[in-house]
């Protein structure tokens, strides 16, 4: 028997556009194969006078998001609108209207996500995400369901389409930054404000809920060390690839016992040497990956598009109609799946240990390599190579060092010595080295 469930958008910009075009194109074949129809019977934008490519029904459109939310023709309010504020707002009271609600709002998630998940449960309705992380890659089911009886270890990846395909240009073809962030903007897979990817706020935030899913540990977007590409220097990607590393921006969550035998959890967004040949250092492009080690099921990688209207799109359908399905049941209400872990926390960066490289900009004269390993070394840092980039006696030249693992609060005390090095000319550049995955 067909079930007929009736959405209410919230935004037909690129996602939104992408549902209602999926919509109206598979509408059947969805219906065979789930039995559900789908209808959308309301969509709030800005300007209702936009062409935005898709023929909307006239009395469909409206610029009062509280239209929809409160529409009694609404089983599902689907908000892909973006920020936090306002989305807050209208998720809220799509709540507490008995509403299910899927969102595609990383910000929103990472930012309000207790509040929205408990007063969800507190309702009975459905919270979905799965758009949220990845864009087109399963991630948020994978973590939810098939992974459920795991106790995770660690979730990595690269969970930002638009740095990797910058990062991805400015490797293959020698592109510059700010040229690579507009073709990626065109392509609609920057955020509104495009600080919020190139700063790594945007991974950060996918982070965020990874982490409160996975490990189910309480997490603030200000306890996830967050570090961009935007000022990532050319040079380091090509002495990357002389060390055999390829650089990218990881979002990086793994679990550790921490003093008192409480779960600790690294949560960590910066851009990452990985080796040439791990399976990450290929993931090129607009293509997201995700590794997760369970303690069951071992390593597995997902991998996909993880922005753009129909990837992104197919995320949010897959919530819809799981939500659609279990609309009535009991399970609604426990759909979202995260928070198990009350007792957790985030570890600190600067417990954090790790392998590094680290770009100097020195004086070309003898001593100045054992001033800064002997500086090092006092750090118990220890140096697992060196390469010095041309000569040119009494001018500046690249001194480029990578290390064996040390522990981040040394390694930044030590950086900051070996700065005030008179042969030293600019703060040195360091990038963090994984080697797992
Ligand atoms: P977008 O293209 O900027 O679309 C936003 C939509 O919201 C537009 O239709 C806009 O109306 C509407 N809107 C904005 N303010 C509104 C208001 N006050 N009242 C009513 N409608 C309003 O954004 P998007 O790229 O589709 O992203 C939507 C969400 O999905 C965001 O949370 C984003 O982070 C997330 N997401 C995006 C992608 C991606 O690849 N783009 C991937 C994963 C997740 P107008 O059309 O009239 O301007
Ligand atoms: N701006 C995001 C990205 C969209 O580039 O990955 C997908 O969340």
């Amino acid at each position: 028997m067909t079930k007929t469930v009736r959405l209410g958008l919230l935004g037909l910009g690129t996602v939104g556009r992408g549902v209602y075009r999926i919509v109206d194109e598979n509408r059947e074949l969805i219906e065979r194969r789930t039995g559900v129809r789908l209808e959308v019977t309301r969509a709030a934008v800005r300007d209702p006078d936009k062409d935005r490519g898709v023929a909307v029904p006239a009395g469909v459109l409206t610029d009062d998001p509280r239209q929809v939310v409160a529409a009694p023709d609404v089983d599902i309010v689907v908000e892909l609108v973006g920020g936090s504020d306002a989305a807050r707002s209208w998720v809220l009271e799509a709540v507490d209207a008995g509403k299910h609600v899927v969102t595609a709002n990383k910000a929103l998630l990472a930012e309000h996500g207790d509040e929205i998940r408990r007063r969800a449960a507190e309702a009975g309705v459905a919270l979905g995400y799965e758009a949220s992380v990845a864009g087109g890659v399963p991630v948020i089911k994978t973590l939810r369901e098939s992974l459920a009886a795991n106790r995770v270890l660690s979730v990595y990846g690269i969970v930002n389409g638009t740095c990797n395909y910058i990062l991805t240009r400015m490797r293959e073809d020698g592109s510059a930054f700010d040229a690579v962030l507009a073709d990626a903007q065109a392509a609609g897979y920057a955020e509104a404000d495009p600080s919020f990817d190139v700063d790594g706020v945007d991974s950060a935030h996918k982070l965020a809920i990874l982490v409160n899913l996975a490990f189910g540990v309480p997490v603030a977007i200000d306890d996830v060390h967050t570090e961009g590409i935007a000022g990532v220097n050319p040079s380091d990607i090509e002495f990357g690839r002389e060390f055999g590393y390829t650089l990218k921006l990881l979002a990086i969550a793994k679990a550790a016992a921490g003093p008192d035998g409480r779960l600790e959890v690294e949560a960590r967004v910066h851009p990452t040497l990985v080796a040439d040949d791990r399976p990450i250092a290929q993931v090129g492009g607009v293509y997201n990956a995700v590794q997760i080690v369970g303690d069951s099921v071992g390593d597995l990688m997902l991998y996909g598009r993880g922005a753009g209207e129909r990837p992104t799109a197919s995320a949010v359908l897959g919530d819809i109609l799981d939500v659609a399905r279990i609309a009535d049941s009991d399970a609604a209400a426990a759909y979202d799946g995260g928070g198990a872990a009350p007792d957790g926390r985030i570890r600190p960066i600067a417990e954090v240990s790790s392998l590094y490289y680290i770009r100097f900009t020195v004086e070309d004269k003898p001593g100045v390599l054992s001033q800064i390993s002997g500086i090092l070394g006092r750090y118990d840092i220890s140096i697992e190579s060196v390469i010095q980039k041309g000569r040119d006696a009494g001018k500046t030249v690249p001194l480029v060092i990578t290390t064996h693992r040390a522990r981040e609060r040394d390694m930044q005390d030590a950086l900051v010595e070996i700065d005030r090095l008179p042969s030293v000319a600019e703060p040195g550049v360091l990038i963090r080295v994984e080697d797992d995955g």
